[in-house]
C-alpha cells in the first residue's frame, strides 16, 4: 500500500502562528508537526510516500525532509496544490501517485501514540473499499461523527452540533482505486471544500466502509489548544523513553 501525507491548508485555526510559515512546520515538542504522521506511516511498513502541500512555504518542506533519510526512507514525492479546496480536493492530487493502488491517507495534523499497522494490515487482506479508523473523544462536535446502529456505521456526520455518538473519525483513511471517482463527483460542502466525510459516505452508500478503533491516545493538532494538547502528550512520551 501507497502512503499519502495530506499538509497543505492556510492553518487559519493557529494564526498568527501561521501567518508566516505552514501548520505542519510548527514544533510538537522536539520535532516538526510533519515528523509524526510520516513516521506514523513507515512505521507501519508504508514506504512509498506523497507529501501533498502549498502555499508559500512548499520549498521548505523540501529542504527539511528531503528524501526522508530522517525516516529511513531512500525517496519522498511531492506534489503541489494551488489554491484551496479542502481535504479531497488535496487527496485528488495523489491519483497518479496512487496508480491505481490502495492507499492510506494521514491528516498532517494527526498524532497518534501507538501506530496503524494492525489497521493497516487488516485492510490489506482485501484492499477493496475504504477503512476509517474511530476514537472515543470528549469533544465529538470538533470532528467527523460516526452515526453507529449497535456496531454498524450508518452514516457520518461532519462537524455536527448534537453529535450522536462519541467517536470522532481520526484523519487516517485507506481505499482503493475508486476513491479518486468519488472525488471527482464531489460537490463542495458549506464551508466550501470538497469534504472527505462525503468520500466516506459514498463508501458506506456502497456498504464497502469498514472501521477499526485507535490504540493509544490520538489527536489533532490544527487549533492552539490541540497543539499545546499535542505537545504535552509527546512531552511525556519522551519523558518515558519512547
Ligand atoms: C478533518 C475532517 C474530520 C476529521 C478531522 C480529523 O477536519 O474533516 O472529519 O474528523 O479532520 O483530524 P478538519 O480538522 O480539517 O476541520
Amino acid at each position: 500500500m501507497k502512503g499519502v501525507v495530506l499538509a497543505g491548508g492556510t492553518g487559519s485555526r493557529l494564526f498568527p502562528l501561521t501567518k508566516i510559515t505552514n501548520k505542519h512546520l510548527l514544533p510538537i515538542y522536539d520535532r516538526p508537526m510533519i515528523y509524526y504522521p510520516i513516521q506514523t506511516l513507515v512505521g507501519a511498513g508504508i514506504t512509498e510516500i506523497l507529501l501533498v502541500t502549498g502555499g508559500n512555504n512548499a520549498g521548505d518542506f523540501l529542504r527539511l525532509l528531503g528524501n526522508g533519510r530522517d525516516f529511513g526512507l531512500r525517496h519522498l514525492n511531492y506534489t503541489y496544490q494551488e489554491g484551496e479546496g479542502g481535504i479531497a480536493a488535496a487527496l485528488a492530487l495523489a491519483e497518479d501517485f496512487a496508480d491505481g493502488e490502495p492507499i492510506c491517507v494521514i491528516l498532517g495534523d494527526n498524532i497518534l501514540q501507538k501506530g496503524i499497522r494492525p489497521a493497516v494490515e487488516k485492510y490489506g487482506t482485501k484492499a477493496r473499499g475504504g477503512m476509517i479508523l474511530l476514537k472515543e473523544v470528549p469533544d465529538p462536535e470538533r470532528f467527523g461523527v460516526p452515526v453507529l446502529e449497535g456496531e454498524r456505521i450508518v452514516k457520518i456526520e461532519e462537524k455536527p452540533k448534537a453529535p450522536r455518538s462519541r467517536y470522532a473519525v481520526i484523519g487516517v483513511y485507506m481505499y482503493d482505486a475508486r476513491v479518486f471517482e468519488i472525488i471527482s463527483m464531489l460537490k463542495p460542502s458549506g464551508r466550501g471544500e470538497l469534504e472527505i466525510t462525503d468520500v466516506n459516505n459514498q463508501y458506506l452508500a456502497w456498504g464497502e466502509l469498514d472501521h477499526d478503533f485507535v490504540d493509544g491516545w490520538w489527536t489533532d493538532a490544527g487549533a492552539i489548544e490541540s497543539l499545546y494538547r499535542a505537545t504535552c502528550l509527546i512531552a511525556q512520551e519522551r519523558a518515558e523513553g519512547r
